[in-house]
């Protein structure tokens, strides 16, 4: 127990429950050894810091050793995880995303936080996960908590073809859809990746189909999503296709031209209005009045969360490294602040599986 969990908790309260010695000093003079705290980190099978607060985050992620807990992390060769616990707006600080970001590089196994009412009475994400989606979780394995689950993702942008060379597109590189893909297989599942064309390389373990226009990426994903358990909508999919494509090169004519459009499928809205949908999660780009758009379409296309984001800001969205990302869902939502596209994957499945789980308490995620 560090100095701050002993103003919560007395070491008696946890000694009488635990029915285990407490431990709470670097150098303690009623202990036998001096070199105390590295036979307890040998003694370790693994290291579960829980609540880990922002102190403690930042101390382990610079390898500051200056209490028994510190030093225990840091002399650790056991797998160490943390479940962090803290203030809303402690948990979005750059800072504190950095150490996180620092830890899961070096390893540490991140559990949590989950969102909700916290103790100071503020919402947010920053609240320490259920002890037994702790527990879950670590007999699961490290970063297992999507094992046996059948995600399908689709990314990058679609083309969509006026004629044998030129075609309408966006300015999606993928890189989202490809970090989720990455961090679900790390995470355990089984990913199939329908990608339109990028530049990516694509991540060991996952299946890809590659695919052109949205009529071919609607295509791929129907015969694919009857047998998975969640879908992930990350593709920037053309909304519209030239109504009519010319088998040949389109000459130069007049001083103008115009384009017929026609409508795309709506490939989410298909897969989440079937009988046996998986757990839906959509993405929103929007330039405005985030919320409301971001709500609507949760709404209108059915969708069991969607993870909404400003484009057109000076950083992330289309084509960036960074990303920040509002999590909505029916009745809740949470904020996922800036941070690079892999450590906000890993974020948003975590969101994910809470919110299945919490769906489905029986389903093991
Ligand atoms: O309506 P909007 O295009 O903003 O919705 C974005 C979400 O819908 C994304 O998850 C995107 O992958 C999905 N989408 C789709 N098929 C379309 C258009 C969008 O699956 N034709």
């Amino acid at each position: 127990m560090t100095r701050s969990a002993r103003q919560f908790v007395t070491p008696l309260t946890f000694q009488a429950l635990s029915g285990n010695s407490v431990h709470t000093e670097l150098f303690d003079a009623g202990q036998a050894q001096a070199m105390d705290h590295i036979h307890l980190a040998r003694w370790a099978d693994l290291i579960l810091v829980a609540p880990a607060s922002a102190n403690m985050l930042a101390k382990m992620a610079h390898g500051i050793a200056d209490d028994l807990l510190s030093t225990l992390c840091l002399a650790a060769e056991c797998p160490v995880f943390v479940a962090p616990a803290m203030n809303q707006a402690m948990w979005n600080k750059a800072v504190t995303q950095d150490n996180i970001g620092r830890l899961r590089r070096d390893g540490v196994a991140i559990i949590g936080p989950a969102a909700g009412e916290q103790a100071c009475g503020e919402q947010g994400l920053g609240r320490m996960a259920e002890p037994e989606n702790i527990c879950a979780r670590i007999l699961a394995g490290t970063d297992k908590t999507m094992r046996g689950l059948k995600l399908v993702i689709s990314a990058g942008p679609t083309r969509e073809p006026l004629d044998p060379v030129r075609f309408i597109s966006n300015r999606s590189s993928g890189k989202m859809g490809y970090a989720l893909a990455e961090a679900a297989v790390r995470a355990g599942a089984e990913v199939t990746l329908v990608s339109g064309p990028v530049n990516l390389p694509v991540p060991s373990g996952v299946s890809i189909i590659r695919i052109e226009t949205a009529q071919q990426m609607y295509d791929a994903v129907i015969s694919r999503v009857s047998d998975c358990d969640v879908y992930i909508g990350a593709a920037a999919v053309a909304d519209y296709r030239p109504a009519q494509m010319e088998d040949r090169k389109i000459k130069k004519q007049h001083d103008h031209g115009v384009i017929a459009l026609a409508k795309n499928p709506d490939i989410i809205a298909a897969v989440a209005s079937r009988a046996d949908k998986p757990f839906v999660v959509g993405f929103a780009a929007e330039t405005d009045d985030l919320e409301n758009y971001a709500g609507s379409k949760l709404r209108a296309k059915r969708l069991d969360m969607i993870a909404a984001n400003w484009v057109g800001q000076a950083e992330g969205g289309f084509d960036s490294e960074r990303n920040a990302l509002q999590v909505y869902w029916p009745g809740g939502s949470c904020h996922l602040p800036m941070t690079d596209k892999d450590q906000l994957a890993e974020q948003l499945l975590t969101v994910i599986s809470e919110r299945m789980h919490e769906k489905n308490p029986t389903q093991d995620t």
